[in-house]
C-alpha cells in the first residue's frame, strides 16, 4: 500500500548505513509501487557533491547491494530520479542549510523524515541547524540510530539534546531487529493464536534461550566497536528488545504506546545484576585467532592493533524478570562475533511431562521446544515428542513440526529497513524504542558494566570459530540444561 508523498532527508548520506542499508531499502520499496511518485530522497553530507555524482553513487550502492535480478534497468532509472544531494556540513560556518531550505521549500506539505545516519556527536548540531532554519513542520520527523549513549547518563543526555528541537513523538529511535521478519511474527504468534498464550508463564515454561551469533568478527569497525563491546553493542538494544516481546504481556492494541508500555514493564521487571552477582550469571569472552569460513582469521586484539584491550566480543547472562508470569524462568541470553555460524534464535523450552505412561523401552522424552529462528531460513519449528514409525512397538523420538518462510510463502522476505523506513513516513511508531525504554533498558546494563570495568578479570578468550569460552556452557549446564542443540 503506497505511503503519503515524503521527503526524505538522509544525513551521513555517503557513509555506510546509507550506502548498504538505506537506499537498497528504498530502492525495494520503490520496485514495490510503494513510494508515491513525488517523493524525494535528499543526500546530505558534507563533501560537496552534485545531484548527478550522487545518483552515480546511489547507482553503484544498488550495483553492490542489490541482487542483479532485483535491479531491472527502467526501475533504477526511475528510483535515481528521486534522488537529489545537497551539501551540508553542520558545524561549519558557511554550512550550506539554506540550499538545503530550498529544495524543501518545494515539498513543504509533504511528510518530512530526516534520518540521522552520521555518529551521535553531530545529532546535536544537526537537530539545531534543523529547528533554526525552520525545518520543522507538522508532519516531520526524525530518525536516530544507535548507539543511543553508552550509559543510562549519556543516554539521557542524548535524548535531551534531539528532544530540545524534537517533541518524543516525532523521534522514531531505530532498533532494526525490530523490523525482522521473524520478529514481528513472535507477536503474530502470541497474540493471533490461541494456543501459546495460556502455556506463556512460569508455570509452563521452563526457561528460554536467545542466542544471536555472528560469524563475522569487527574487521574494519574495531575502532568504533572497541568503545561498546557486545554488551552495549547489542544486548542493551536487540537481545533486550527480543526479550520484551517474549515476555510482555499482551497489550490492549498492537499500537506505539501499548506495547511500548508493556516491553517497558519487562525492562523495570529484570533482576538487577549488582552486588557481586555478575560474577556469577555474566560472561564476557573476547576472541582470539582461529578459523571462520574455512580460513584462517586474525584474533580480536590482532584486528584492533593493540593488546591492551578487554572488550568483550562475546557475552552471556542469565537474566531473570521479576513478576508473577516469569518468576524462577531463566532467560539465557548470548551473542558474539567470531562463533561458527550466523544464528539467531529464541526458543522457547517448556517443562517436561509430569508423568510418562511408556516406560523406558520409549527411550527417554525431550520437553516441547518453540524454536523462532530470526535468521538466516527465516521460520518457525515446534519440536514435539511422535512415535516413530514402524511395528517396532512405543518407540517416540523429538521432531519438529517445521515451518520454512521462504518454503511457504515463497516470496523475498523484506529487510528490516524497508518495513521500518515505511513506518516512520506513516507515523507509526510501534516497532520504535521510546525514550523510557532506552533508559530502562541501561539502568539494567550499567551495573553489569560497572562490575566488569572494577573487575581484575579480563574477557575469557575464545577461539574464533568456537561458541564462545567454555564458561558460557558452564552457565547453563551448572542449572542442569544445555544450549539448544541445532544451534551447535
Ligand atoms: C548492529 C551491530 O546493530 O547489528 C553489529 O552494531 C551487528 O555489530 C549487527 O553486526 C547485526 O545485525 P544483523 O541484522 O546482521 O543481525
Amino acid at each position: 500500500i503506497a505511503v503519503d508523498p515524503f521527503d526524505l532527508v538522509v544525513f551521513g548520506a555517503t557513509g555506510d548505513l546509507a550506502y548498504r542499508k538505506l537506499i537498497p531499502a528504498l530502492f525495494h520499496r520503490h520496485r514495490d509501487g510503494q513510494i508515491p511518485d513525488v517523493s524525494r530522497i535528499i543526500g546530505c553530507s558534507r563533501r560537496p557533491m552534485t545531484d548527478e555524482a550522487y545518483r552515480k553513487a546511489t547507482e553503484d550502492a544498488l550495483k553492490k547491494f542489490v541482487p542483479a535480478d532485483e535491479r531491472e534497468p527502467e526501475l533504477v532509472a526511475s528510483f535515481l530520479e528521486r534522488i537529489f544531494y545537497v551539501a551540508v556540513d553542520a558545524t561549519a560556518e558557511k554550512s550550506g542549510w539554506p540550499d538545503l531550505v530550498k529544495v524543501l521549500k518545494e515539498g513543504k506539505d509533504r511528510v518530512r523524515a530526516f534520518y540521522l545516519a552520521v555518529s551521535p556527536d553531530l545529532f546535536g548540531v544537526i537537530c539545531e541547524g534543523i529547528g533554526a532554519h525552520g525545518l520543522i513542520t507538522p508532519q516531520t520527523r526524525v530518525i536516530i540510530e544507535k548507539p543511543i549513549g553508552k550509559s543510562l547518563e549519556s543516554a539521557m543526555a542524548l535524548s535531551d539534546t534531539v528532544g530540545k528541537v524534537f517533541k518524543e513523538s516525532q523521534i522514531y529511535r531505530i532498533d532494526h531487529y525490530l523490523g525482522k521478519e521473524t520478529v514481528q511474527n513472535l507477536m503474530a504468534l502470541r497474540f493471533a493464536n490461541a494456543l501459546f498464550e495460556p502455556l506463556w508463564n512460569a508455570a509452563h515454561i521452563d526457561h528460554v534461550q536467545i542466542t544471536v551469533a555472528e560469524s563475522v568478527g569487527v574487521e574494519s569497525r574495531a575502532g568504533y566497536y572497541d568503545t561498546a563491546g557486545a554488551l552495549r553493542d547489542m544486548v542493551q538494544n536487540h537481545i533486550l528488545q527480543l526479550l520484551c516481546l517474549v515476555a510482555m504481556e499482551p497489550p490492549s492494541q498492537f499500537e506505539a504506546d501499548a506495547m511500548r508500555d508493556e516491553k517497558l514493564k519487562v525492562l523495570r521487571s529484570l533482576k538487577p545484576i549488582v552486588d557481586g552477582m555478575a560474577e556469577q550469571v555474566t560472561v564476557r569472552g573476547q576472541y582470539r585467532a582461529g578459523a571462520s569460513a574455512g580460513g584462517p582469521v586474525p584474533g580480536y586484539l590482532e584486528e584492533l592493533g593493540r593488546n591492551d584491550s578487554h572488550t568483550e566480543t562475546f557475552v552471556s547472562i542469565k537474566a531473570e524478570i521479576e513478576n508473577w508470569r516469569w518468576a524462577g524462568v531463566p532467560f539465557y541470553i548470548r551473542t558474539g562475533k567470531r562463533l561458527p555460524s550466523r544464528i539467531s534464535e529464541i526458543v522457547v523450552s517448556f517443562k517436561s511431562i509430569p508423568h510418562s505412561i511408556f516406560g523406558a523401552s520409549a527411550g527417554s522424552l525431550a520437553s516441547n521446544q518453540l524454536v523462532m529462528r530470526l535468521q538466516p531460513d527465516e521460520g518457525v519449528r515446534l519440536w514435539l515428542m511422535i512415535k516413530d514409525p514402524g511395528p517396532g512397538g512405543m518407540r517416540l523420538r523429538h521432531v519438529p513440526l517445521d515451518m520454512s518462510f521462504a518454503q511457504t510463502f515463497k516470496t523475498r522476505s523484506p529487510e528490516a529497513y524497508e518495513r521500518l523506513i515505511m513506518d516512520v513516513i506513516r507515523g507509526n511508531a510501534t516497532l520504535f524504542m521510546r525514550r523510557d525504554e532506552v533508559e530502562a533498558a541501561w539502568r539494567w546494563i550499567d551495573p553489569i558494566l560497572d562490575a566488569w570495568s572494577t573487575s581484575r578479570e579480563a574477557p575469557k578468550s575464545y577461539t574464533a570459530g568456537t561458541w564462545g569460552p567454555s564458561a558460557a556452557i558452564a552457565l547453563i549446564e551448572r542449572d542442569g540444561r544445555t544450549w539448544h542443540e541445532e544451534m551447535i
